[in-house]
């Protein structure tokens, strides 16, 4: 078995998040189907043979800026709009989708007397009361509680929380897809006080139209690299954690490499949100993709996760371990990750035949640290 090996990176990138390269967009369509809950996004972006370059594994970091209704919105009720440099300050350097402690207590301070203005008064004098209230509001709701407030337009953009790049796993070979970036981006959408509301950057990127501008730049990956060609592999990737192993298998495919690759996924329903379903059942029949074992966690009265997949299919699993596959895991930390570990430990002890101390050692010492066979990109 040989280490993953790191592909040769071009020499330093003149595009970083301070100098992002102006790329075109080419697509941006709908994953998921009639019936689904949620809103992917399969965006396609033009590098050209200007543009940064990536590997598999890498990460897209995109700049967002504030919808052009929000800032629309936010200036006219502080009596602002029509500043054209302000409303461009706001869009690009700022964000609105979640208000500022800092917009929050001057809005407390400085606005005239009224019962919002008490309350929000209240609520700045407590810091729990405070984190609260920042937690699912943006800053048109903070308005609502302070009515008149009036700001200097030089100090405005000061008070807002300042914007930050948000990264995105990339979806796509560039050797399969020379020059372009393609990203799998899950639309953040909410509503509270009565107001729809939506993540800044996945919104930003949903409602970009093909030929509109976004600022992007590569975020290398230092880690989560393709295995040796010859090497196995298992990729566990539910929802958006699919993006990288779609990449993957593009790029083995491309290259013929002759390890063998068997992805776990993951989502809602079948019908509507098995994404890039097309194509990796196509992989499948072209012999690319070895073994295909899908979760749909919503198509029956129990919850069914991609780790009940693993644990069903737990012998299997230790035996292409055992062999030497690489074990990669790609998604949600919080919670999926997280259960992925325990789901594995348990196979190991199980169909390793080890105690759970061993288990541990094994998975944390040999796997991980010795042989770095289990990699991981979660967020
Ligand atoms: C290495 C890496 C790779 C990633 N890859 C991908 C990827 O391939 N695809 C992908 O989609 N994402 C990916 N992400 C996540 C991505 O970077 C963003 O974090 C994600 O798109 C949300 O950003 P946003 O700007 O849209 O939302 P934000 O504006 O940051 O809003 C998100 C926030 O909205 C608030 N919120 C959300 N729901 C509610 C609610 N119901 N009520 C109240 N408040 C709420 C919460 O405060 C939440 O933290 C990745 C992250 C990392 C670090
Ligand atoms: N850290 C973050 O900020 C973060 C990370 C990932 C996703 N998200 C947010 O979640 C939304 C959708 O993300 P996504 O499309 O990538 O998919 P996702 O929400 O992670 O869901 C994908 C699948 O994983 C299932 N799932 C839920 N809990 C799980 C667990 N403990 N173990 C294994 N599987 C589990 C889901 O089932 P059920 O939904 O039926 O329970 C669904 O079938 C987006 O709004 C995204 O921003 C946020």
């Amino acid at each position: 078995m040989s280490a993953p090996t790191a592909p040769a990176q071009p020499a330093t990138s003149p595009f970083n998040r301070n100098h992002p390269f102006s790329a075109q967009v080419r697509e941006n369509r709908f994953l998921n189907k009639k019936g689904s809950e949620k809103d992917t996004r399969h965006v396609v972006i033009e590098l050209g043979s200007t543009g940064p370059t990536y590997v598999c594994g890498d990460s897209l970091g995109v700049l967002p800026r504030n919808p052009d209704r929000l800032v629309g919105e936010f200036l006219g009720k502080l009596g602002l709009s029509g500043d054209a440099q302000l409303t461009e300050t706001i869009t690009a350097a700022t964000v609105l989708n979640r208000a500022g402690k800092k917009f929050v207590k001057m809005a407390a301070e400085k606005s005239p007397a009224s019962p919002g203005r008490d309350r929000l008064q209240e609520i700045c004098a407590d810091e729990a009361k405070l984190d609260a209230y920042v937690a699912d509001r943006d800053a048109v709701d903070v308005l609502a509680d302070a009515p008149g407030l009036q700001v200097d337009p030089a100090v405005l953009p000061s008070l807002l929380p300042k914007v930050a790049p948000r990264l995105y796993s990339i979806a796509s070979s560039p050797d399969h897809r020379p020059g372009e970036v393609h990203l799998t981006v899950a639309v953040v959408k909410y509503t509270t006080h009565g107001r729809p509301k939506q993540g800044l950057a996945s919104g930003y990127l949903a409602d970009l139209k093909p030929t509109s501008t976004v600022p992007v730049f590569v975020q290398p990956t230092r880690h989560f690299h393709l295995p040796s060609p010859d090497s196995d592999m298992i990729m566990v990737g539910p929802g958006t954690g699919i993006a990288p192993f779609r990449a993957f298998l593009q790029h083995r495919k491309h290259h013929a490499h002759p390890g063998k690759n068997w992805l776990l996924f993951g989502d809602q329903r079948a019908s509507s949100d098995f994404l890039y379903g097309d194509e990796f059942s196509e992989a499948q029949k072209s012999g690319h993709l070895h073994k295909l074992s899908t979760a749909f966690s919503r198509d029956q009265a129990e919850k069914i996760y991609v780790q009940h997949r693993m644990l069903q299919e737990g012998a299997e699993l230790w035996r292409w371990l055992d062999r030497g596959a690489y074990f990669y895991v790609c998604g949600d930390a919080k919670r999926m990750a997280k259960d992925v570990h325990t789901t594995l430990l348990q196979i190991i002890a199980t169909h390793g035949g080890k105690t759970p101390e061993q288990a541990e050692e094994w998975l944390s010492v040999t796997f991980s640290k010795t042989e770095k066979r289990y990699l991981k990109d979660v967020y």
